[in-house]
C-alpha cells in the first residue's frame, strides 16, 4: 500500500529550485556575524611542519598518550612531536615500485602525480601497530606499521574497500575495536561506492544499488558508544557522513543531499538475503536550511561529533554550503543525537514506486512495517527479542532493509535553524572544544576552517553565535584540509590544533578557548 505525497516532493523541488537559484542576494548579505579580533599571518606564532619535496599531507592521527602525531603524506609517513610539530621523530618512505607505476600510466593515469602513493588510512591498531592504506599507484594496499621500529610490516593487504583507488576520489575511516570501517569505492572507475567492514570474522559491506549510495562524496565516520551501564543491551553504532546525489526529490539535474548513515557492531549480516552485507544500514537527510529565508545548505563538508564526557548526550556539528554557492554562504548546524537515533528507531522508511512505466519515484512508506523492526541493532538484552545474531533475522525483514534504506523523516537541528550562517566564506572543516570559563559557565567552542586558510573561532551566547577571532594560518589563501583538537588541555583553558592545507604544510596553533 503506497499513498503518493506527489503534492509535498514538488513542493519541496521547488523551495530547493528558488533557493538555488533565487538565492535572495539581499537576504545573504544581511547575514554573518564580524569577527571581532583579525589576526594575519604574520602577527601569530604557529609551529610548522613541512618538507620540502613532499606534498599531500593528507593524513592526521595524534596520539596523545605518547604525544606524537603521526601524518600520512605523498609516499611518506611521518611521527611528529605533537607539543612542537617542527621536530620529527620517524618518518618511513610508502614509494610506488616503478613496476606499478608504469602499469599505472598504461592504464592512462598521470605517473607524476595520480600513480603514486596517497596515505589515506591511518588508525591505531593496538599498542605498537598502526594500520595503514594508500593509494599505490590505483592498487590500494594496507599495511601495519610498527611503532617501536617505525617500518612497515610487508604484509601488503588488498586495500580494496578500505582505500580509494584514486586519490581524487572522498573517503573516511574509522577503526573500532581492530576493525576498520570505512567509506570510499570499490573500483578503479571510482563508481562503486561502498561502506564496508575489514574484519576476518565478519567482514561486511554496503548493497551495491543506487537506493544504497548514490555518488556519495564521504566526509566522516565515528563511533558512538552504547552507554556501558544501561541495561538495554544496546549495541555501539557506528555513523558515516556524505553527500549524495538526491532519489526522492524530482530536479532537472543533480539535487545534492547530506546524509548521516548508521551500521551497528554486532551485525553479522544475512544468512541467505543480505549475506555478508549490513543488515543494519539506515540512512536520513540531515536538514541544515533556514525555513523562513527558504536558504538550503544542501552540501556537508565536514562533521565533528562532540563527546564530552560533562554533556548528557553526544551532539554532531556539521559544516554546510549551498549547493550553488555564487554568494558564497557557509552554515554550522548541530544535530542531538537523540533525535537521530529517534529518526532510525521510530521514523518512517521510504519506498520506490514505479509510475508512468519506467519512472521511478519515492515516497513514504506507510504499509505494515515488519518485525523486528528492519535495520534495527541486535540487542544484548537476555530475553529481549529471539534473535541474538542478524544471522537469524527472518528474510522478510532483510528483504525489508535490502529495498528501503532510506528514512522518509529527517533529521532536524537543534533549535531547527543553523547555530552559524557566514557569508563570503566556504567552511571545509570543523572542530568543536567544550570547555568551562573562569566563572563556570560551560560553551562549546567551534573551530572552524575556511577554503581561503583561516581559522574561525565562534562561541554561541545567549544573544546569538559570536565569532570572537579570526586567524589567517596560511600565508597564501589555502583551503584548510584537515583540523585535528588535541583533548589534552595545555593548559586548563588552552587547547591545541593541528591544521593541513591543500599544498602540504602541517602547523600547530595554540588556542586560548575560553577567549
Ligand atoms: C597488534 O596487532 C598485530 C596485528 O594484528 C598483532 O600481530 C599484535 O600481536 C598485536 N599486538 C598487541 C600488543 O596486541
Ligand atoms: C556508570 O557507572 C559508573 C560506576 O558505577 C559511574 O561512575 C558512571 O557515572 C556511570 N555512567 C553513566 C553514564 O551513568
Ligand atoms: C537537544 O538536547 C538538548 C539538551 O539535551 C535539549 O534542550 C534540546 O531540546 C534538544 N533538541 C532537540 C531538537 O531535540
Ligand atoms: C559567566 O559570564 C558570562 C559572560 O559574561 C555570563 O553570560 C554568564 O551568565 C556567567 N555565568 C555565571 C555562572 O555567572
Ligand atoms: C596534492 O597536492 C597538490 C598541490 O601540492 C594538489 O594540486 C593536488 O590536488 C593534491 N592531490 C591530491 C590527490 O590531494
Amino acid at each position: 500500500p503506497v499513498h503518493y505525497q506527489r503534492a509535498r516532493t514538488l513542493k519541496m523541488a521547488l523551495s530547493i529550485l528558488c533557493a538555488l537559484w533565487g538565492l535572495v542576494l539581499e537576504v545573504a548579505l544581511t547575514f554573518g556575524p564580524v569577527p571581532r579580533i583579525s589576526w594575519e599571518h604574520r602577527e601569530v606564532q604557529l609551529i610548522h611542519f613541512h618538507k620540502p619535496e613532499v606534498s599531500n599531507y593528507s593524513t592526521l592521527l595524534l596520539s596523545e598518550d605518547k604525544d606524537v602525531l603521526y601524518v600520512g603524506a605523498r609516499e611518506v609517513i611521518f611521527a611528529l612531536n605533537s607539543m612542537n610539530i617542527a621536530e620529527k621523530l620517524h618518518e618511513f618512505p610508502w614509494e610506488v615500485t616503478e613496476d606499478k607505476r608504469i602499469k599505472c600510466a598504461v592504464k592512462g593515469k598521470s605517473e607524476q602525480t595520480e600513480c603514486r602513493n596517497y596515505v589515506r588510512v591511518l588508525q591505531q591498531l593496538n599498542e605498537t601497530f598502526l594500520y595503514v592504506c594508500g593509494t599505490n599507484a590505483f592498487q590500494p594496499t594496507c599495511d601495519y606499521l610498527n611503532l617501536i621500529s617505525f617500518e612497515l610490516g610487508g604484509k601488503n593487504e588488498d586495500g580494496k574497500g578500505r582505500c580509494p583507488f584514486d586519490p581524487a576520489q572522498s573517503y573516511t575511516s574509522v577503526m573500532v575495536d581492530e576493525e576498520l570501517y570505512s567509506g570510499t569505492s570499490y573500483n578503479f572507475l571510482g563508481s562503486e561506492p561502498i561502506i564496508s567492514r575489514n574484519s576476518h570474522q565478519s567482514p561486511l559491506r554496503t548493497e551495491y544499488a543506487i537506493p544504497w549510495l548514490n555518488e556519495p562524496n564521504f566526509v566522516f565516520a565515528d563511533v558512538i558508544r552504547a552507554d556501558q551501564n544501561g541495561t538495554d543491551g544496546e549495541d555501539d553504532k557506528i555513523y558515516f557522513f556524505f553527500t549524495e546525489v538526491s532519489v526522492e526529490y524530482e530536479f532537472v539535474g543533480k539535487l545534492m543531499i547530506p546524509r548521516i548513515a548508521r551500521v551497528c557492531k554486532r551485525d553479522q549480516g544475512g544468512l541467505r538475503t543480505l549475506q555478508k552485507k549490513w543488515t543494519s544500514f539506515l540512512k536520513a537527510r540531515l536538514i541544515c536550511t533556514i525555513p523562513d529565508k527558504n536558504l538550503i545548505f544542501n552540501i556537508i563538508n565536514d562533521v565533528f561529533i562532540l563527546k564530552s564526557p560533562n554533556l548528557k548526550e553526544p551532539v554532531i556539528y556539521g559544516v554546510f554550503t549551498p549547493q550553488l554557492n555564487n554568494v558564497g554562504l557557509s552554515a554550522v548546524c548541530a544535530y542531538n543525537l537523540s533525535t537521530v537515533e529517534e529518526v532510525f528507531s521510530k521514523g518512517k522508511y521510504m519506498q520506490s514506486a514505479t509510475v508512468e512505466q519506467s519512472h521511478t519515484k519515492w515516497v513514504r512508506y506507510n504499509g505494515e512495517i515488519p518485525s523486528p523492526r528492519p535495520g534495527a541493532c541486535i540487542s544484548n538484552k537476555v530475553g529481549a527479542s529471539s534473535y541474538m545474531s542478524s544471522l537469524n533475522l527472518p528474510d522478510k525483514t532483510l528483504q525489508f532493509v535490502k529495498d528501503h534504506p532510506l528514512m522518509d523523516d529527517s533529521v532536524t537541528p537543534i533549535g531547527d535553524r543553523p547555530r552559524l550562517v557566514k557569508r563570503d566564506v566556504k567552511y571545509t572543516q570543523i572542530v568543536v572544544d567544550r570547555v568551562r570559563a573562569l566563572n563556570g559557565t560551560i560553551y562549546d567552542v567551534m573551530f572552524i576552517g575556511t577554503d581561503q586558510g583561516a581559522l574561525h573561532k565562534a562561541i554561541s551566547c545567549e544573544n546569538g553565535m559570536h565569532i570572537i577571532e579570526e586567524t589567517q594560518l596560511f600565508p597564501n589563501f589555502e583551503s584548510v584540509q584537515t583540523l585535528l583538537l588535541s583533548s589534552k588541555r595545555v593548559s586548563t583553558i588552552s587547547s591545541c590544533l593541528f591544521c593541513t592545507s591543500t599544498s602540504g604544510k602541517i602547523i600547530s596553533v595554540g588556542t586560548l578557548s575560553a577567549g
